[in-house]
């Protein structure tokens, strides 16, 4: 997962690390979910909601999360044990039914993780690259199992009373519910297990950029991940004029931050600002270069 504010470079060096990766052999699958997605421009090809063989570099394949197919999914999977399980309370057409219930809170970012997680689960792919929204969006997404669960919690004791009432003797509500809070936890025990998922944080050397990335760490450490890469991206190193050097000194300070507060723990990796824009695979695999060095 690459996470960071907008604009730090996470489509750039997460697609780089997806050539990288897909270089190597093995068979990998780049997934944006930003709402803006930009492996498209970045790849110059058109990708959307369902996975595209990336030209000119084998084993890569790439795909643009769309939140209205995410959605399409959550009614066709759940859609109709929804349904029954509400129809024993109340007489509404399907559609409303389910429409509604899906609107809850958190079944929408819910889904998505276990979108992701079913393409993980496919094996067909041997890594998977997710260019994740920017750092906000993303631990509301982390965060979000977590108060479903909560949530949820009470749904049960609020069904018994209904059924109660009704005098209802079925309890297929209650069976949803208890599915949903395994796939709930299912999800949050793969997302925060070190051994499947590895958490980087992309960042740029200014105060903006460093504020954020404490406070994502620090988030995510609440959830029980840790990011053990931080990217610092558009670092300037070699200055060819006053305006640059003047920049170079700037980020001075917030590159020896991060060292200082994050070196010891971390794996940091320094990109250097380019003097073009990152777009297509050419530029990409200089990226890749800066990124993973000699070492493969
Ligand atoms: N190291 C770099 N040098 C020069 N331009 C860069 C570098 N990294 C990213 N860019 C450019 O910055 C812009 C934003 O990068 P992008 O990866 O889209 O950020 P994000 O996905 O975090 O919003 C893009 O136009 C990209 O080409
Ligand atoms: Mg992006």
């Amino acid at each position: 997962m690459f996470g960071g504010k907008g604009g730090v470079g996470k489509t750039t060096t997460s697609a780089a690390t997806a050539l990288h990766y897909a270089r190597i052999s093995r068979k990998t699958l780049i997934i944006s979910s930003d709402l803006t997605p930009s492996l498209s421009d970045i790849f110059e090809m058109e990708i959307g909601p369902t996975e595209k063989p990336v030209p000119g570099a084998q084993n890569l394949h790439a795909l643009e999360i769309d939140p209205d197919e995410v959605m399409r999914r959550w009614k066709e999977k759940f859609g109709p044990e929804v349904y029954a399980a509400a129809s024993a309370l109340i007489d509404l057409p399907y559609d409303e039914v389910v429409d509604y219930v899906a609107m809850a809170p958190g079944i929408q970012e819910e889904f998505m993780l276990d979108y992701i997680l079913e393409r993980v689960r496919d094996g067909r792919y041997d890594m998977i690259i997710w260019d994740t929204a920017p750092a906000g969006d993303t631990l509301r997404l982390l965060g979000l199992p977590q108060r479903f669960l909560e949530h949820l919690r009470v749904a049960p004791k609020v069904y018994l009373e209904v059924r109660d009432s009704f005098k209802l003797s079925r309890t297929p509500f209650l069976e949803i519910i208890r599915s949903w809070r395994e796939l709930s936890e299912q999800t949050m025990r793969f997302f925060g297990d070190p051994a499947n998922v590895e958490f980087i944080l992309v960042t740029i050397p200014e105060a903006l950029g460093v504020y954020q990335s404490r406070r994502v760490i620090r988030d995510l450490q609440q959830h029980g991940l840790d990011v053990r890469y931080l990217i610092i991206n558009d670092v300037i190193v070699d200055p060819n004029g006053a305006f640059l050097r003047q920049r170079m000194e700037m980020q001075r300070p917030y590159i020896e931050m991060l060292y200082e507060e994050y070196g010891d723990r971390m794996t940091l990796v320094k990109l250097p600002l380019l003097p073009y824009e990152v777009k297509g695979i050419e530029r990409l695999r200089e990226v890749e270069g800066f990124l993973f060095g000699g070492e493969g």
